[in-house]
């Protein structure tokens, strides 16, 4: 049985103290058995509109399985729908929404009793749905975010959260002000690997962080304006709202972010297009940040090739060792001796993902990560693209 991993977050670094800024994470659950035994229900939290609730262990959770409306049936929506599915007791698809009529006609074909919707407004209207699973192009995130926690539904969004900083804000102020139960869909957090380097880091037996470096690097086998990538927003800057680095660049983004002990301060990038010639951006990303407890970051993404021989896709430096490794893979370095390796449970991150998305909606918990870590996220590509723009290093508020 996969383990129940421990969120990481949430508590105050005891090496530097300066974990503040990504507050009150309270666990991840690796998998739908392991779930089952997860009984805890944070008190004080009352569930927002739209919640059908019981009264359990001095708190509230949802009677009956959560009803998901999927809004986008492209790419991603097919992991996601095989991770619904497979936690039948916790939640169900109820609804689909999509343009068009082949992915819609191919959720039906995965579960028959499905509602379709041609248009995401219609699916947020419909008064089935408890939750919402977004995953549409960049562009319509922002909308389909104020138009859900204006109707009290509680929403899963893949990543970017969205595409400016005042997006950002209007989608923080429109949860907060709704109480639902916001989940950034940054699955690269549920591997078992990031989990337990998380948790080595953060108990401190390696001493202070000082170098980081996450990878995300695969040659994309089609070409932007190819069938594959329909309908061909990727190939458009207003809909994308960058290249690589805003997509797939999102994943070792929110991953550093996560491993480091404390808040980013500044962000340094370059960039380049070697493979999908006909981007209108970036296919590579290589971005440098410094920590405010001087640890230095170094992620590079790419489409343009395969992940470099010889490389982990994380690895955490510090000042008594270090940690790195793969998905569900772990080594650790203590001071000169040999590095140990350990393979620890795989997880489908995105079936983990959506049963701990379900987990919260029902408990009232908060999950592992919010619109918080995904506007800081947003807040480094950003500066990321500033300085790839104007060639200099952009600081972070602090
Ligand atoms: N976590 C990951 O590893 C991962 C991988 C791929 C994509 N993603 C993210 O998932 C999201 C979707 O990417 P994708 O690759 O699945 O794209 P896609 O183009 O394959 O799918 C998007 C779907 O949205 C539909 N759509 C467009 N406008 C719509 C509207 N107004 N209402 C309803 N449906 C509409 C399209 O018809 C399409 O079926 C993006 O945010 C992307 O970054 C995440």
């Amino acid at each position: 049985m996969a383990a129940l991993l421990h969120g990481l977050a949430g508590s105050m670094c005891k090496m530097c103290g300066a974990s503040a800024w990504r507050r009150g994470n309270e666990g991840v659950v690796a998998n739908d058995a392991v779930a089952d035994n997860v009984t805890r229900v944070i008190s004080g939290r009352r569930p927002g509109p739209g919640f059908r609730a019981a009264e359990a262990e001095g708190g509230w959770r949802m009677a009956d399985a959560v009803r998901i409306g999927m809004i986008g049936c492209g790419g991603i929506a097919r992991p996601h729908v095989r991770g619904w599915k497979s936690i039948p007791t916790k939640a169900r698809i109820v609804a689909g929404a999509d343009v068009d009529e082949g992915s819609r006609q191919w959720l039906r074909s995965e579960v028959s009793e499905v509602r379709l919707h041609d248009g995401f407004e219609a699916l947020i209207a419909d008064p089935h749905v408890d939750a919402v699973d977004i995953c549409l192009p960049h562009h319509l995130h922002c909308a389909a975010i104020l138009a859900a926690a204006q109707a009290g539904k509680h929403i899963l969004c893949e990543k970017p959260l969205c595409l400016t900083l005042a997006e950002a804000q209007e989608i923080s102020e429109a949860v907060e002000r709704s109480g639902i139960t916001f989940m950034a869909a940054h699955n690269h957090l549920m591997w078992s690997g990031v989990q337990e380097a998380a948790r080595i880091v953060r108990d401190g037996q390696l001493g202070a962080p000082i170098a980081l470096r996450t990878l995300d690097c695969g040659r994309t086998p089609v070409r932007p304006g190819q069938p594959r990538a329909q309908p061909g927003w990727r190939a458009d800057r207003a809909r994308a709202g960058g290249g690589e680095l805003l997509d797939t660049g999102y994943h070792p983004v929110y991953t550093m972010l996560f491993l480091a002990q404390s808040a980013p301060t500044e962000v340094t990038a370059m960039a380049g297009r070697y493979h999908l010639t006909d981007l209108p951006a970036e296919d590579t990303a290589h971005v440098l940040i410094r920590f405010a407890d001087g640890a230095i970051g170094n992620i590079l993404t790419t489409w343009a090739f395969r992940m470099p021989t010889g490389n982990p896709l994380f690895q955490v430096v510090c000042a008594d060792g270090e940690v790195f490794g793969r998905d569900h893979t772990i080594a650790v370095r203590q001071g000169d001796a040999a590095p140990v390796e350990r393979t620890l449970p795989a997880v489908d991150s995105i079936a983990a993902e959506v049963a701990h998305f379900a987990d919260c909606v029902r408990l009232g918990q908060r999950p592992l990560q919010t619109h918080i870590e995904a506007t800081m996220a947003l807040r480094v590509i950003l500066a990321a693209y500033r300085s790839i723009a104007e060639g200099i290093t952009v600081a972070l508020p602090r």
